[in-house]
Parts: C-alpha cells; structure tokens; sequence
C-alpha cells in the first residue's frame, strides 16, 4: 500500500467520531475539527483548531446536523469534499452547485447505518456523481446511485420514511397490544414475520403503481378503510393515541372518495402524487 491520503473530517459527533475512527484504521492520517472543545478526538487522530487547517488535507468529509451548519463552513480551499451531512435533495444540489463554482471535486453521500457500524460491510454508503470517492471504502460499502447530487438524499429519505412508518405502526401495535398486557416479547416474532410477508407483496403493489391499472381480485379498497376504521376505534376504546390510525385512514378514505373504492391499495398513490 503505498502514501495514504490525508483525510479530515468535520465534526466529531456520534457519526464524526465513528467515520474519524475507521479511516485511521485504514491507515489514513486523519485531521479532525469540531465546533466544542469537549468531544473527544478519535484515536490516531490529530486535532486542528480551524476548518482552514482541515481544509489543507486532500479529501475532506463532512458529517454535521445539517446543511444550514455547513453552509458556513465550507470553503474554495477544499481540494476535494466528501459530504456526508444528511439533507434534502434539493440542498445537495445547491452544495454541488457550489462546488462546482468553486473549483471544489465534490462527492454527494449520505450514510445508512448507524455509528456502530461504521467500518463493518453492513454500512452502506449511497453516492454519486464522478468525484474521487475512494475515503468511502474505510466506511463500509459504497453504493453508486447515479450522477444527479440529489440522489442520495432521496433515497435516503424515501428508505427513512418506510423505516418511520414501519416504526410508527410497530409502536402504536406494541401499545394497542400493551393495553392487554401482551408484551413486546411475545408479540414482536409475530411482527417479525408479518413485514416478512409483507415485503414480499411490494413488487406486485410497485407493478399496479407503475402501471396504473388497480384491477384487483386480492383485497378492495374499501374493505381497507373499513379496517382502518376499526383500527382508529380500538386505539380509542382502548385509551391510546390515534393520531397515526387516523392519518391512514383519512388517506386510504381520499382515494375511495376518488373514486377507487373497488380497486387495490396500490390505487392510493392517486392522492399521493
Ligand atoms: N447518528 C446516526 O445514526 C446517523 C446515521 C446516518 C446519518 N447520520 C447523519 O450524520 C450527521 C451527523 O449526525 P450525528 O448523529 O453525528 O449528530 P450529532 O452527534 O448530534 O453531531 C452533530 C455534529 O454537528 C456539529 N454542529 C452542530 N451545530 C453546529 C454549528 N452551528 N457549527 C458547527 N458544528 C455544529 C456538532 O458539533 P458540537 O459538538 O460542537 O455540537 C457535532 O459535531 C447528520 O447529518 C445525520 O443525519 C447520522
């Protein structure tokens, strides 16, 4: 392995400090700056005092709260910029734009997986764009999403958004269920198997979706916001929240005013879009 590069990263948070930490054990010499003084510097590391100081380093990865930190931050010095710093898509775009303006190589990415496993294969880092991405080895297992800098923030918000409504519902289950006093123990296996079953059948959904055409011999609509209903008056009789029940009710019972009462599920994409 000949000369490693010199990568800084800006900011040590839970996120920082785990990306700081993997590429020192990849053998990169590491400069790393955060805002506070009292987060400590990942082992190998070497701290500098001003993000100018960092900026001397050939590739710089930033991992902040957000863009509008950021923003600020960054300068025309950075010779290549890896960043990491979750956002909407149209933010990476402006940060590309920037880049470009700036005579900065810029590499778009956005991390899914969390600080623990940084480092391990099980880290995927969704990326795109042509830019000198090879830092993102040391994290786990780059995925090259296309060119377009916005990619990676929609298809990390798109997989987000499953995992919030996927835990949303799980939770609001585990407390309908509570109320009985079954536990999360004796009734997550159930669940486990369920969304097991239940990918299964997303193919065929994203098909109607793609196709337009709701025909279905499966389950109607209808039949679904009457369930819904149901779901809304249990969480109430029993003395839960309904907040979630209700928002998936009044959706799926937009489609069906629309029109798509005898059609499939898929057809609530209608109201979506
Ligand atoms: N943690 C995860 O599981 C995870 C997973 C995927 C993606 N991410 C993404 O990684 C990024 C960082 O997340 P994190 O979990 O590491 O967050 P965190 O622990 O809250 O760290 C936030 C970092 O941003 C810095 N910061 C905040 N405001 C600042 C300001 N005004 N000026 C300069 N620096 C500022 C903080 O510095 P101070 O120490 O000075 O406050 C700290 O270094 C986010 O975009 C997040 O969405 C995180």
């Amino acid at each position: 392995m000949g000369i490693k590069k010199t990568v800084s990263v800006l900011g040590l948070g839970r996120m920082g400090s785990a990306l700081a930490r993997a590429l020192g054990e990849k053998g990169y010499e590491v400069l790393v700056w955060n805002r506070s003084a009292d987060k400590a510097t990942p082992p190998g590391a070497r701290r500098v005092g001003t993000p100018e100081e960092a900026f001397e380093a050939d590739v710089v990865v930033t991992c902040l709260t957000s863009y509008e930190v950021q923003r600020p931050l960054l300068s025309k010095n950075i010779k290549v910029l890896v960043n990491l710093t979750s956002g909407t898509p149209e933010e990476a775009r402006e940060t590309a734009k920037w880049a470009e303006d700036n005579g900065v190589e810029y590499v778009d990415g956005v991390i899914m997986a969390v600080p623990q496993q940084i480092g391990t294969p099980g880290a995927r880092i969704f990326f795109s764009g042509n830019g000198n991405h090879h830092v993102l080895d040391a994290f786990g297992e780059p995925v090259h999403v296309g060119e377009d800098a916005g990619l990676p923030a929609l298809y990390d918000l798109a997989l987000l958004g499953i995992m919030w409504a996927t835990f949303g519902g799980y939770l609001q289950a585990v407390a309908l269920m509570g109320t009985e006093g079954i536990t999360p123990e004796k009734f997550t296996p159930m669940v486990a198997a369920w969304l097991t079953e239940l990918g299964t059948m997303l193919p065929a959904l994203g098909e109607e979706t793609r196709h337009r055409d709701y025909e279905t011999d499966v389950s109607a609509l209808d039949i679904n916001v009457s369930g819904l209903r149901m779901l809304m008056e249990a969480n109430a009789q029993q003395g839960l929240d309904t907040a979630l029940p209700r928002a998936l009710h009044d959706l799926y019972e937009r489609a069906q005013l629309k029109g798509h009462g005898t059609h499939s599920i898929a057809s609530v994409i209608e109201v979506i879009r």
